[in-house]
C-alpha cells in the first residue's frame, strides 16, 4: 500500500513530486542515479528539532552531523538556519567553515583526530571532544604551539544500551569510543585536564548511538552525564558549560516503523538537567546536540531508472535498476529497509513481488527486497526514500560507476549541488608508474 510521508505529494500525472518539481522531469533532466534534495524539509526537521529543545532550555547550540550529508549547499542551509557543526574529520570541518559556521559553533568528534586536524581545530576555538589520555597530550601540544588555548571536553562513554543496528550503537562500555564513567577513568581525565597549561575543559560529551526510535536511552544518557557534571563541580570545581549529548534520534524507514518525536525526547532529557541543575545548584549550561540523520534523512531520494526486469519461477521478478551498492550502500551494509515506489505510477495500484537490485557484480547489490510495487516495465523510474543521510555520504565509485550527482529543489526550483562524476574523475587521480609506460 502506498504511504507517502506528508512532504511528498503527487501530481495529477500520476508522478511523485518533491519540493514542488515532478521526479520524472527532474530525472529526465538530469540523469539517472539521481539524489534529490528537499530544501524545504531540511529547513523544517532544523526548525523543528531547535525549538523541541530551545523551548524548554535557554541555550541551545544544535551542531548538524556533517558525517549524515556534507554537501557544501546542504550545510550552507543549515548555516542560515543558525545551526552549528560537528564535524569528524579535517575536511569536514573545512567544509563547514566555507559554508559560513564559526569554528566557536562546532564541535569535532572522533577517535582519532591527527595533529594536523588538531592544529585546525584549536587555530579555529572549535570546541575539541577529546578521545583518549594521548589525545589530550597531543592536544595539549598543540595548544602551546600555536600559543592559544585549546577548548575541550571529554567524550564519555556511559554505557547506555541503545536498541539499533550493532554497527551504530556506540554508547555501549565495550565500544571504542570515549572514557569510560563507571570505573573513573572519565572523572580521572577531568582531573588531568584541570591541572594543564594550554587547554580550557568546558564541555562534556557522549553519543549512544544512531537510529534510535525510543525515548528512554536518552533520558538514561541524561543522567548519567549530569550525575558526572554535578561530581566534576564539586569534586574538582569545573564547571562545564557545555552538555554534549551527541545525535541519534531515528527516523521512520519502513511505513509501519514508530516515529520519535524529538519534543518527547527534549521533555524527557531537559526534564533531567533541570532537575540536576536545581538540585546541586549548578549554572545553565549549553545543551548540544548532534542530529544528522533526522534533520537530513527524509530530506532526500534517490531516483533509479529500471533497466531490465527478469522473471523467475517461484521467486520475486528481478528488477536491475541504473543506482545500485555504489550509490546507496546502507541496505547492502546493514540490511536497512529503505522503502521503494514507483515515481512515475505512484498511484498504481501495487500488485508485483520484486526484488530491486543493482548493476554491480555482487550478490549482496540490492536495494530492496520483496516489495510490492506495479507493474514494472523498462524505462520506469523507480524512487527510494530517506537517503538524505548517509547515502550519497556513504557511496563509492565501486566497479568504476561514477558517484550519482545530487539536485536541490525548493518551490518547484531545482539546481544541481553535486554534479555527476565523469570518467576523467574517476581516473584523474590514477599514475602510470614510469616503468609501465
Ligand atoms: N555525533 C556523533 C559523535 C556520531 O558518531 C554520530 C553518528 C552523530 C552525531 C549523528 O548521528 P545521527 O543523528 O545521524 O544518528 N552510517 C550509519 C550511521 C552511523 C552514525 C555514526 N555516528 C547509517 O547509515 O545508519
Amino acid at each position: 500500500m502506498l504511504i507517502l510521508k506528508r512532504h511528498f505529494k503527487t501530481n495529477i500525472r500520476g508522478h511523485l513530486t518533491v519540493g514542488g518539481a515532478d521526479t520524472v522531469e527532474l530525472a529526465n533532466k538530469f540523469g539517472t542515479p539521481l539524489y534529490v534534495v528537499d530544501e524545504q524539509r531540511v529547513r523544517e526537521n532544523y526548525r523543528r528539532f531547535y525549538k523541541a529543545f530551545a523551548s524548554r532550555w535557554p541555550s541551545v547550540l544544535v551542531c548538524y552531523a556533517l558525517k549524515a550529508n556534507s554537501n557544501l549547499a546542504v550545510v550552507k542551509i543549515l548555516q542560515g538556519e543558525g545551526a552549528g557543526a560537528d564535524v569528524s574529520s579535517e575536511y569536514e570541518l573545512r567544509i563547514a567553515l566555507e559554508a559560513g559556521i564559526p569554528g566557536n559553533k562546532m564541535v569535532f568528534n572522533g577517535n582519532h583526530k591527527t595533529p594536523r586536524e588538531l592544529e585546525l581545530a584549536v587555530a579555529n576555538d572549535v570546541l575539541v571532544n577529546v578521545d583518549s589520555f594521548q589525545e589530550l597530550e597531543a592536544v595539549g601540544k598543540v595548544a602551546s604551539r600555536l600559543g592559544k588555548r585549546a577548548r575541550i571536553g571529554f567524550r564519555v562513554n556511559p554505557d547506555v544500551r541503545a536498541p539499533t543496528h550493532p554497527y551504530i550503537a556506540t554508547g555501549l562500555r565495550e565500544s571504542k569510543f570515549g572514557f569510560d564513567v563507571a570505573s573513573g577513568q572519565a572523572f580521572d581525565a577531568y582531573k588531568l585536564a584541570a591541572r594543564m597549561e594550554d587547554v580550557d575543559v568546558v564541555g562534556i560529551h557522549a553519543h549512544i548511538g544512531s537510529q534510535i526510535l525510543d525515548a528512554a536511552p536518552f533520558e538514561e544518557e541524561a543522567e548519567k552525564l549530569m550525575a558526572l557534571v554535578a561530581e566534576i563541580k564539586e569534586r574538582l570545581d569545573i564547571y562545564l558549560s557545555f552538555v554534549d549529548f551527541g545525535g541519534g534520534i531515528g527516523i521512520p524507514y519502513k511505513p509501519d516503523d514508530r516515529e520519535l518525536q524529538p519534543e518527547q525526547v527534549a521533555e524527557r532529557m531537559v526534564g533531567v538537567v533541570e532537575r540536576v541543575v536545581d538540585e546541586k545548584g549548578l549554572g545553565k549550561p549549553t545543551l548540544v546536540f548532534e542530529p544528522g540523520r533526522y534533520i537530513v534523512g527524509d530530506a532526500g531520494v534517490l531516483l533509479a531508472r529500471v533497466g531490465y526486469i527478469k522473471e523467475r519461477p517461484g521467486i520475486p521478478t528481478w528488477v536491475a535498476v541504473d543506482a545500485g551498492m555504489n550509490a546507496l550502500i546502507r541496505p547492502a551494509l546493514y540490511g536497512a529497509y529503505h522503502h521503494i515506489e514507483l515515481a512515475n505510477k505512484i498511484l498504481e495500484k501495487e500488485e508485483v513481488l520484486v526484488n530491486v537490485a543493482g548493476p554491480l557484480c555482487e550478490s549482496g547489490d540490492f536495494l530492496g527486497k520483496e516489495r510490492k510495487l506495479p507493474k514494472v516495465v523498462q524505462g520506469d523510474l523507480v524512487v527510494i526514500f530517506d537517503v538524505g543521510a548517509y547515502g550519497l555520504a556513504m557511496s563509492s565509485q565501486h566497479t568504476a560507476q561514477p558517484r550519482p550527482a545530487m539536485v536541490l529543489v525548493n518551490e518547484g526550483k531545482a539546481e544541481i549541488i553535486r554534479k555527476r562524476e565523469t570518467f576523467e574523475d574517476l581516473t584523474r587521480l590514477d599514475q602510470i608508474p614510469g616503468w609501465l609506460k
